[in-house]
């Protein structure tokens, strides 16, 4: 939530911290901001509610001069998405100006203290309280503007990236971090800070994982230096190689990123698999399972926390760890779990999983699973961060950024890992056979040719898609593996199309949700031919004697929902585990070609953003 760019260096800094914006705009965007010193010292900003755009119109109008700046876009939590709102946002003196990530809890108490001393405030927002605070320190203490930062953010309680700049002083720029990300890149006399690596990359491939509680001081002309905000000891700089490159972040000739994500899921899921199952399929390895036998191997229950479509990943990812490992499986909403006091000891693994690594929830869930000694293992797309960097062992799903708000390419490699997962734990305790573990890699293997395959359906639905564009409502209704499915298609369309959705397991409609169906209540029915296939077929019939009409996802060759589904969408046949991989592409397609048609944005979908980072 929000993204934060910072550039000190011989460039011209307005460009640098726009083109990151951009970059950035998928964790917020409902206003923007820049602040630049130039050479003179003056301190100019420039904020518009909306778009980076909107803000490039601005601030075309001003002075953008300087080397030195930092730059925001925004996800509202406190106050309006209005330019007064928008960062940065300056001290009452003019004199400081900070942009920040994150939520300060004790903002009032501080706001109320602030006023009793004189100050007034001009946004409704949090953030205003810290930058009229450091400047409280600064004014009251005669400190450095270092100083004035540190004490500040030793007052303040909540979680906070942030980057200031001070009028007068075109040689400093001061990042600090609390539960909210910050990477520094390292160039050649250039330094860049940034909410994740994205706008760094191409200028530098040299970057530091800013840690919880760690300042950096970046002086024009001086050693980058970090310290500790609680002992103000130096910490030790840890430069790691960025292995992104800039063709990850571009449409690559497709209309929108979400529709690059959908189609190179082929792609992205060989890179999820490499290296993972054996030549002859006869076994999966991963190195985080090999290199931690023993807790696997002690753990009696294993509980999977995630939120919104990581959690639909979770779901799925607890019936193949049942089915192939036979040990007690939970699944826990991660912002649930955080405050349910959950029973948890050594003889537990936790398991949570995350495209960004940063949602502030699940990272909640993971501290409290520490500290109750469970042993912690992530699933994560984001190479570096904080889950990663915060969980006992784990697995990259190695989907490539994604940056469509709408997460697609990691939901079906989370699958993937979740079903790598679940076959190396039941190898490892011996309660799968051989046979059946050959069985599935194998398919598994081939699963991004199937997905290959699957993506033929696209035209077909995109037709499909303009029957239901202004259907007011949906149903998605799936059984066992594909209830989760049905879940996943419906939040897909929720999402970016605004329709309302519900996914419902397809047997308990009856108990309820069917007095809904009427002839303007579509239902798309996820109905592979499966072990449940003949009961679903039930479901359907109940549907269809109510008038309402039935989008049937089918397995290929399978025509018997043709006489009674309305539209029947085929889709290759694989083993039951892995029908969700398959059939969530053609939802995918059908809530972004409905969005497409209602002229939607898709990328960034109204009040979303990519990275949840606040609670
Ligand atoms: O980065 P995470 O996987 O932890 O994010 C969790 C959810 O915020 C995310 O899946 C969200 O539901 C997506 N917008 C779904 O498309």
């Amino acid at each position: 939530m929000c993204g934060i760019v910072g550039y000190i260096g011989s460039q011209g800094a307005y460009d640098i911290l726009i083109q990151g914006l951009k970059r950035l705009e998928y964790r917020g965007y409902d206003s923007a901001g820049v602040a630049l010193v130039d050479t003179d010292g003056c301190l100019n900003v420039h904020k518009a509610h909306g778009k980076v755009a909107n803000l490039e119109s601005v601030a075309a109008m001003g002075n953008t001069n300087g080397t030195i700046g930092i730059s925001h876009t925004r996800w509202a939590t406190h106050g309006e998405p209005t330019d007064t709102n928008a960062h940065p946002h300056v001290s009452q003196t003019g004199e400081i100006a900070l942009v920040h990530n994150g939520t300060i809890e004790n903002y009032a108490v501080l706001k109320k203290a602030l006023t009793d001393h004189g100050y007034t405030f001009r946004s409704e927002t949090d953030t205003e309280v810290l930058v009229q605070l450091i400047q409280y320190i600064k004014d009251t203490t005669k400190c450095s503007l270092f100083e004035a930062v540190r004490e500040a953010l030793l007052q303040v309680e909540g979680a906070y990236a942030i980057a200031v700049i001070e009028k007068g002083d075109p040689d400093t720029l001061i990042a600090a971090r609390k539960a909210s990300p910050l990477v520094i890149g390292v160039g050649e006399n250039e330094t860049f800070i940034a909410s994740d690596a994205t706008p760094i990359i191409g200028y530098t491939d040299r970057v530091i994982y800013l840690k919880d509680n760690e300042i950096a001081v970046i002086k024009r002309g001086e050693p980058l230096s970090i310290m500790s905000l609680d002992s103000n000891e130096p910490s030790k700089i840890d430069i790691q190689k960025l292995k992104l490159s800039l063709a990850q972040l571009e449409k690559g000739g497709y209309d929108t990123f979400m529709l690059k994500e959908i189609f190179e899921q082929p792609a992205t899921l060989r890179d999820c698999l490499r290296g993972r199952i054996t030549d002859d399929g006869a076994r999966v390895v991963l190195s985080g399972v090999e290199l931690n036998k023993d807790k696997f191997l002690e753990c009696e229950r294993i509980t999977l926390v995630a939120c919104g479509t990581s959690w639909h990943a979770a779901l799925i990812g607890k019936r193949l760890i049942q089915d192939f490992c036979r040990v007690p499986v939970e699944v826990e909403y991660a912002s649930e779990f955080r405050y349910g006091n959950p029973v948890l000891g050594p003889k537990d693994v936790v398991i949570s999983i995350s495209q960004s690594g940063e949602t502030a929830d699940t990272l909640a869930a993971i501290q409290i699973a520490k500290e109750k000694g469970a042993f912690v293992y992530g699933v994560c797309n984001v190479v570096g961060a904080s889950i990663p960097r915060n969980t006992d062992a784990g697995t990259y799903i190695h989907v490539g950024p994604e940056i469509g708000v709408a997460s697609t390419k990691a939901f079906t490699g989370q699958v993937t890992v979740l079903t790598l997962l679940a076959l190396a734990l039941g190898q490892l305790r011996g309660v799968i056979d051989a046979e059946k573990v050959r069985e599935v890699a194998t398919a598994l293997k081939a699963i991004p040719a199937t997905i290959e395959e699957t993506l033929k359906c696209d035209a077909e639905v995109q037709t499909l898609s303009r029957i239901f564009t202004y259907a007011h409502n949906f149903l998605y209704l799936g059984r066992g593996y594909n209830y989760p499915t049905a879940l996943e298609g419906a939040l897909k369309l929720k999402e970016i199309s605004y329709i309302h959705a519900e996914g419902y397991p397809a047997a308990e409609m009856k108990h309820g949700p069917i007095a809904l169906i009427d002839h303007e209540m579509p239902s798309v029915i996820i109905a592979p031919s499966d072990s449940l296939y003949d009961k679903i077929i039930s479901n359907v019939q109940q549907v269809k004697s109510r008038g309402g009409a039935v989008v049937a996802i089918v397995s290929k060759g399978n025509t018997a929902m043709n006489d009674i589904a309305d539209y029947c969408i085929e889709i290759p046949s694989v083993p039951e585990c892995l029908t969700p991989l398959v059939a969530s592409i053609p939802l995918q397609l059908l809530a972004y070609y409905i969005a497409v048609n209602k002229g939607k944005d898709v990328d960034q979908p109204r009040n979303l953003a990519k990275s949840v980072t606040v609670e």
